[in-house]
């Protein structure tokens, strides 16, 4: 038994996965051999699930059958909706409400006897949790405006249907695309902080109830998917004060503050997320006229780069842009951070699926370091 000790377990291998790869030298990223850029572009967000839980990609009629199957799930129980509007009025952050509503889900889960070594239940409960994940955030973000849920339209896709439900109107189909396009860029990233949690979960044998929330706990701090709303945060900060972004981020180095949306554990290149969302948020600022955020972000990255920070390995994540994107779409600030979580629950799914093929109980240890021999002294007598 080796005693070294990785603080972070940075670099530590702990399974086996063909989910996705993360080549951080020269910023690349695949699903199952496919590159991110080609599913961002060609796939929509279902073909991806697919794609992660069944293993291929789907033929259109597979596609069909999984997308019905989806949608057919989408639906939830009155009295989940009633706790979800109880959260909203309670004033519960976006997050934490979404946490408390995933965990409500199992008490409606038709299978919930299943056998947790069955991991076609599994599958099935997994999708469940995944249809009905914009359900709860929609009806949420109506709660908090004072309105009722919107029903989910089986007839849209995963991302259209969420738009529809959050603002009860039909998205036309750049924002429909632009959406799918985000959730797919989020829906895996290898042993991250979330989905490690999901599998130390899973690795228990609990259930992908208790895997997926204990993903969006770990999901909604801001080293992990909380620096997405942080970026919008900063955006916003610079747009209320009379400094310039530039001068904003002088201001931040100097007082030793870390810059949101930069820097990643893998990733010692611009993030390929990142330059994705980077050209629609540029595409999107174009053609609205309204250049703002994506100005603001390209002065920040220009003086960074200048400073020598992308030498130094520090450079833009996925969350530098998607917030933008998100604003675009007219979505809330603090309901990026319960968006990637939207996504990323089809990753966390399918990581614990396949960590529990082949099992392995998740135990590390820590190197103790108090003391070993303490007298005991009984309480009256401290
Ligand atoms: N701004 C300024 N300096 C930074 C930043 C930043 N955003 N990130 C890292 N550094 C510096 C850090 O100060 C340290 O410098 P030094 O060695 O001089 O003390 C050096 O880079 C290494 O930092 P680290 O904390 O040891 O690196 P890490 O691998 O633990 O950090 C990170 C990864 C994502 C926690 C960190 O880069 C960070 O806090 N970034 C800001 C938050 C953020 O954007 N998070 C989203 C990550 S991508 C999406 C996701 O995973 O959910």
């Amino acid at each position: 038994m080796s005693d070294e000790l990785k603080r972070g377990l940075e670099g530590v291998l702990v399974a086996e996965s063909d989910l996705s790869y993360v080549d951080g030298e020269v910023g690349k990223l695949v699903y199952r051999g496919y590159d991110i850029e080609d599913l961002a572009r060609g796939a929509s967000y279902e073909e991806v699930l697919y794609l992660l839980w069944r293993g291929s990609l789907p033929t259109r009629e597979e596609l069909d059958a999984f997308t019905a199957d989806l949608a057919a799930e989408r639906a939830v129980d009155d009295d989940a909706l009633d706790a979800v509007r109880t959260l909203a009025d309670a004033g519960e952050r976006p997050m934490a409400a979404l946490r408390t509503a995933v965990s409500m889900l199992s008490a409606y889960e038709p299978e919930s006897d299943a056998d947790p070594e069955d991991l076609d239940a599994t599958l099935r409960q997994g999708r469940r949790i995944t249809a009905k994940i914009p359900t709860l955030l929609a009806a949420f973000e109506r709660a908090r405006q004072g309105e009722d849920p919107v029903a989910p339209d089986p007839d849209l896709s995963h991302a259209a249907n969420f738009l529809y439900m959050l603002t009860g109107t039909e998205p036309d189909d750049v924002s429909a695309e632009t959406f799918d396009m985000a959730l797919t860029l989020h829906a895996d990233h290898g042993l991250n902080a979330s989905t490690f949690t999901a599998i130390v979960i899973g690795s228990t044998m609990a259930d992908v109830y208790s895997g997926v929330t204990g993903g969006i706990g770990a999901l909604s701090g801001p080293l992990h998917g909380g620096a997405n709303q942080d970026v919008m945060e900063v955006l916003q900060e610079v747009d209320a004060s009379d400094k310039d972004p530039v001068q904003w981020v002088k201001d931040a180095r100097e007082e030793g503050r870390r810059i949101p949306g930069f820097g990643h554990r893998v990733y010692k290149v611009k993030d390929p997320r990142a330059k994705i969302l980077e050209e629609k948020l540029r595409d999107l600022s174009e053609s609205s006229g309204d250049t703002k955020w994506l100005d603001y972000t390209t002065a920040i990255e220009e003086y960074l780069t200048e400073q020598g920070l992308l030498d130094k390995g520090i450079a833009p994540n996925v969350d530098f842009y998607s917030g933008s994107v998100y604003d675009s779409l007219g979505i809330p600030v603090d309901m990026y951070t319960p968006i990637f979580a939207m996504s990323r629950a089809g990753g966390w799914i399918a990581h614990m699926v396949e960590y529990q093929e082949d099992n392995r109980l998740i135990r590390p240890r820590a190197r103790y370091t108090g003391p070993k021999a303490s007298e005991f002294v009984p309480v009256d007598e401290r």
